[in-house]
């Protein structure tokens, strides 16, 4: 994008059809806000903010936005904060998922809106990284992403607790009546005590990690915990890094490329990350019309190692993480598998950043690339005629017994017939079945939640069971553990195969092939499609509606088609 604008105040002029005028008025407005004519000649970076009440992960953005704009007037800039939709993960109906493109738009719109020369993108919960980096993309303004940083860890009866691994590692126990409720009560008020984002390698602590190896944060600040003095310096200097970059513009499409996306995808490997990553850096990618290839991601897994021995996979915490070296101690693990030239926002590429860098690791959270944790990536995609457009399975995070297995499918055609069935005493279930939900990717009603975590049902968790198949259209926290195959693609509700399947199937998952199976023959599977009912769908109104329409599968990154650049959704239009 060429950028011929005027600096500052006189950007993006709203029109009143006499562009003097709108100057004018816009400096008296300005001013009503106590800011002098000198002050408003200097060029402005914005501050995007989704602090919320309803973020306990945003919690310390007051305190972080005001260093941001110390930073700013340091680089010799104007700060402006602005808000932006928030999105705290626990808080939002049916799933913040939903949630993400709203935010990335409304990022977008205000940055192009507002008379603003760079922006800093102040996000940590899971899905507002990636909505403000698809905004920022699409806005191609200079800009930096700020993160929350991840929570402290806490203790209970002299055990290291953090949201959100032993969230659901307690509940398991509640479930399978190890623990009693007054015990379950304790430990809800210790999972998460200080500001900040889950204290695991979850989803936002994975986007943290993924922004600062794209290069749109500066280095080393992915890790730096909410609490720590060095969040605030990272703020400071983040709002800085903005004011400078206004003399040497380099944009999120110099940044955001197909070699800096791969690099991103190699860290995500490499650290063990979220399974929803893959899909917000697919979107990423998409607003600047890259292509993440599952089967190009199956190549990466097959040569990275796993490096980072973090919950939910490992041991440690996102605090272990940081003093431990944090993303640049990965990266230079990783630099002979690295395209190196990459630009980030400092105007440094990454091989000069990481030329610049040295410093302890500590080998017991960070391993070397001589000796990984293991030897291939922590994720890896499916095919099979259950999922022809993909499927997601975090091996990493999975009980190794169960990657080459056939089992007998229990179908759950619904969340709710799920939450019906699941416990019930007269579930037709064994250990060696495997559990299907259905109706629960991005176009159902329940917009693709964090549901495919099936729970395992009461009776076989009585006995001990800890894991099992689990098949679903639906995602997992980044937080959660399993043997569970998410994203299936295309979803049942559009009438992918995973509608086909029915109670007693045969089903064989081979992690070795890297295929999931319906064992099925094709007539039948035909025959079943023919029998489909196509219910009249349930009206829909507003952003429910125009998401329930728009909508990609998760291959594509559950992004609008609307919102990828013009020439994608043209050809969106015509297929
Ligand atoms: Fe915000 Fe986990 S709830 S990152």
């Amino acid at each position: 994008m060429t950028d011929d604008q005027p600096r500052g105040l006189a950007r993006g002029l709203t029109n009143y059809g006499d562009p003097d005028f709108s100057v004018y008025l816009r400096r008296s407005f300005a001013a009503s806000m106590g800011y002098s004519r000198e002050v408003l000649k200097k060029p402005i970076v914005g501050i995007a903010n989704s602090f919320s009440g309803f973020n306990n992960c945003h919690r310390h953005f007051p305190e972080m936005v005001e260093a941001v704009k110390r930073g700013v007037l340091l680089g010799g800039g104007l700060p402006l904060e602005f808000p932006t939709i928030s999105l705290g993960e626990v808080f939002l109906s049916p799933t913040s998922l939903k949630f993400r493109n709203l935010m990335s738009i409304d990022t977008e719109e205000m940055i192009r809106a507002q008379p603003m020369d760079a922006v800093v993108l102040m996000g940590g919960c899971d899905k507002t990284v990636p909505a403000q980096l698809m905004g920022a993309a699409s806005a191609d303004l200079p800009a930096v992403q700020l993160v929350a940083g991840p929570m402290m860890t806490s203790r209970h009866e002299g055990e290291r607790l953090g949201a959100c691994t032993d969230c659901r590692r307690f509940w398991g126990k509640y479930r399978a009546t190890e623990i009693s409720a007054e015990q379950i009560a304790a430990i809800e008020g210790k999972l998460a005590t200080t500001a900040g984002t889950c204290a695991v390698m979850g989803t936002a602590s994975t986007m943290a990690c993924i922004a600062e190896t794209l290069g749109m944060t500066l280095p080393g600040t992915a890790a730096i915990p909410a609490v720590h003095a060095d969040r605030l310096r990272a703020a400071e200097a983040s709002g800085m890094a903005a004011a400078r970059m206004i003399q040497n513009p380099i944009r999120p499409s110099e940044i955001i490329t197909e070699k800096s996306v791969e690099n991103a995808l190699r860290v995500l490997l490499a650290i063990g990350g979220s399974t929803n990553a893959i899909i917000h850096l697919t979107a990423i990618a998409g607003r600047l019309g890259i292509r993440v290839s599952l089967e190009r991601f199956n190549q990466l897994s097959d040569e990275t190692p796993v490096l980072v021995n973090l919950k939910p996979v490992g041991q440690g915490y996102m605090e272990d993480f940081f003093f431990a070296g944090g993303v640049g101690a990965v990266l230079r693990e990783l630099k002979p598998l690295l395209h190196l030239d990459c630009m980030t926002v400092t105007g440094e590429t990454l091989g000069e950043r990481l030329a610049a860098e040295t410093g302890p690791v500590d080998r017991a959270i960070i391993a070397s690339a001589s000796e990984p944790l293991e030897p291939e990536g922590g994720l890896v995609a499916l095919f099979g005629n259950l999922a022809p457009r993909g499927a997601i399975l975090k091996r990493s995070a999975a009980d190794r017994n169960l990657f080459e297995k056939e089992g007998r499918a229990v179908v759950f055609t619904s969340l709710e017939d799920l939450s019906n069935r699941i416990d019930s005493p007269d579930l037709d279930v064994t250990e060696d079945d495997i559990l299907v939900l259905q109706n629960a990717g991005p176009r159902s009603a329940s917009g693709m939640p964090e549901a495919g975590y099936l729970p395992i049902p009461k009776r076989l968790a009585a006995k001990g069971l800890k894991d099992m198949i689990r098949i679903s259209d639906a995602r997992m926290s980044g937080t959660a553990f399993g043997t569970i195959v998410l994203h299936v693609a295309p979803e049942a509700s559009v009438g992918g195969p995973l509608a086909l399947v029915r109670d007693g199937d045969r089903i064989r998952l081979s992690v070795k092939e890297k295929t999931i199976s319906l064992l099925v023959p094709d007539e039948e599977l035909e025959a079943r499609r023919r029998a489909l009912s196509d219910p009249a769908p349930a009206p829909r109104r507003g952003y429910d509606r125009l998401y329930a329409e728009e909508v990609l599968q998760a291959d594509e990154g559950c992004d609008f088609a609307f919102c990828q650049p013009l020439a994608a959704a043209a050809g969106e239009e015509a297929e």
